[in-house]
């Protein structure tokens, strides 16, 4: 699903990745371990696209989609577990989102009637409607 081609990188003098190639195969899970300092977080960026190796790259399905969740306690307090995991997917939350506050106003105009009919037409190519019991189904 993810492939990993001859990626290198050094910081300074420092060499953390010399031509490393890992392939990431769909129905598994992976965990990286590595001394402190080792470069698990620099790799786990590359792998997303946050920083550029100095070579290789790193490829990724056509039709699949990334979702990253980041390395910080806190940042997901205010949400539950469920939301947190579909946050995941920006575009589907950010719909999700504005068809809320469209569907609370009060008062409701004809654009209002065409941006939430637009809406619900992407959201459901999205595959919306699952979208709860998929992320129920990756945290199981
Ligand atoms: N932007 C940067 N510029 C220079 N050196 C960096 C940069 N980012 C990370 N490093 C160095 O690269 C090495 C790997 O850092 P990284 O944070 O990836 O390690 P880690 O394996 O995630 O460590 P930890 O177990 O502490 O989380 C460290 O020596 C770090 O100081
Ligand atoms: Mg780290």
């Amino acid at each position: 699903m993810i492939s990993v081609s001859n990626v290198s990188l050094q910081y300074g003098k420092r060499i953390l990745f010399d031509e490393v190639n890992v392939k990431f195969t769909p129905g598994n899970c992976y965990g990286l371990i590595g001394a402190n300092g080792a470069g698990k977080s620099t790799f786990m960026k590359i792998l997303s696209g946050e920083i550029e190796p100095n070579k290789g790259q790193v490829s990724i399905l056509p039709g699949m989609r990334m979702s990253v969740l980041k390395q910080n306690h806190f940042e997901f307090d205010e949400y539950t577990v469920l939301d947190t995991v579909m946050m995941g997917n920006k575009r589907l939350y950010n719909i999700m989102k504005e068809k809320d506050a469209i569907y609370a106003k009060e008062d409701f105009s004809e654009a209002d009637g065409n941006k939430a009919a637009e809406l619900e037409a992407e959201f459901g190519e999205m595959n919306g409607w699952n979208a709860e019991s998929d992320a129920a189904t990756l945290l199981n």
